[in-house]
């Protein structure tokens, strides 16, 4: 649980959409007041049919907002002043119609509008029919809402008030409460700030002829979750991807590039940099003189490709010299012998730490969600449990922020 002092002083705005939850949020009120928190609460139309206006005031204390063109509203405090003169944005309940309106970045009313000109973070707590919450469109509003670096806290499984059973529940006003102090701890652990850092992510492609390329599976959601991780802690992050299905990681700068070398070149272009991890799933070889022109059965049989090897980018960044990133680290991914090959990948390729992971098949970690990996250090070697690769990335940039302090 997070500690709950820090929540002292700080400024809430409170979205209240129309849901059965929003009787919950009322008691999310108390709860934030007695930790020290100013709530100050928009509630949409339809959540004005769940909860009166005159107990979220009476709970508040404040006026509470409901119309955009509300005459009194809007000279009292304008709606881009709403929206900014909080430290974080609380969506509870957040309806499947509010998400989709979120998504789509429309302004349609005054909650819509204020969430829509705010530069502030938004933390949302989902509450709907579990058939609403898995439905594919309100699973893509919300992939797409994270994606944009929207906070989310539940929701939870349980029986609904529709008598339904599953996820569609909204959290409970203190596992609220807890996520927001957990935002504002985060917040306030930037041990990176002021840090550069270079991370590659996702396979190459090669090109054999304008259609054809060469590839492997990697799915970049270690690297990503990386990026990600550095940039939470306060690193300006510049993530190198080749081509994945992820979204861009919110809070990072992202470079699309297709093969080996642009992937080089971008590096390159990124630096001077602090910290350089190599995640990318670099294709070792391409093809050697790629046709302009699609490659045709001409009866002639099959074409021989002639390969060429590609430019290391960990070596290449880990080479001794002016730009050298004061940390370098690769990724090894191996079968059989893992520390041992990792090892000797270290001393080879120059960089100063290697994340060794076994590939071998059966372990589902190529594409998986789950990594199980060792830290591979000058002083020698961690041995981390099997944990999803966002804690992964949590941990080796924790392990990062420790390396730097005190430099
Ligand atoms: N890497 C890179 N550029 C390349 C190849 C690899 O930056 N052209 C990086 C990867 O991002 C990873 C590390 O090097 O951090 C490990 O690469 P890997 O392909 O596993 O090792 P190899 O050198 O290819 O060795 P081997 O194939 O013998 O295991």
């Amino acid at each position: 649980m997070a500690d709950h002092a820090i929540l002292a002083g700080k400024r809430v705005l409170l979205v209240i959409a129309g849901g059965i939850a929003a009787y919950k949020s009322l008691e999310l009120i108390r709860r934030l007041r007695e930790r020290g928190v100013t709530v100050r609460a928009v509630l949409t139309e339809a959540g004005a049919r769940f909860v009166t206006p005159l107990s979220v005031q009476a709970l508040t204390e404040d006026t509470v907002y409901r119309d955009l063109w509300s005459l009194t509203d809007e000279s009292e405090m304008g709606h881009i002043r709403l929206s900014r003169e909080a430290d974080l944005l609380v969506v509870a309940p957040a309806t499947a119609n509010l998400l989709a309106r979120m998504a789509g970045g429309m302004a349609d009313d005054l909650a819509a509008t204020v969430l829509l000109a705010t530069d502030k973070p938004v933390l949302v707590a989902p509450a709907m029919n579990v058939r609403m919450w898995q439905h594919a469109a309100t699973q893509a509003n919300m992939a797409l809402l994270e994606s944009r670096g929207v906070l989310r806290v539940g929701p939870n499984d349980g029986v609904m008030a529709c008598n339904e059973y599953g996820p569609g529940r909204m959290a409970e006003p203190m596992e609220i409460v807890d996520a927001i102090a957990g935002f504002f701890a985060a917040e306030s652990h930037r041990p990176l700030a002021g840090r550069r850092a270079i991370v590659t992510s996702g396979p190459t492609h090669e090109p054999i002829d304008p259609v054809r390329y060469i590839a492997n599976r990697s799915s970049g959601k270690q690297g990503h979750a990386i990026a990600a991780a550095l940039a939470t802690l306060g690193a300006e992050v510049t993530l190198v991807s080749g081509p994945t299905r992820l979204p861009d990681p919110a809070g990072c700068k992202v470079v699309h590039i297709e093969t080996a070398r642009e992937m080089l070149a971008a590096c390159e272009t990124a630096l001077p940099a602090d910290i350089a991890v190599c995640a990318a799933a670099v294709a070792d070889w391409r093809v050697d003189g790629a046709s302009d022109r699609k490659l045709k059965k001409d009866g002639g049989g099959p074409p021989a490709l002639a390969l060429t090897e590609n430019p290391d980018i960990l070596a290449t960044l880990s080479r001794p010299g002016e730009h050298r990133p004061a940390l370098v680290v690769g990724f090894a991914a191996e079968t059989g012998d893992v520390l041992t090959y990792a090892t000797a990948k270290r001393a080879r390729k120059g960089c100063d730490w290697i994340v060794a992971n076994d590939v071998s098949p059966g372990t589902g970690t190529f594409g998986g969600s789950d990594n199980t990996v060792h830290l591979i250090r000058a002083d020698g070697v961690e041995s981390w449990p099997t944990m999803p690769k966002d804690a992964v990335a949590t941990r080796l940039a924790e392990a990062v922020a420790g390396y730097f302090e005190g430099k």
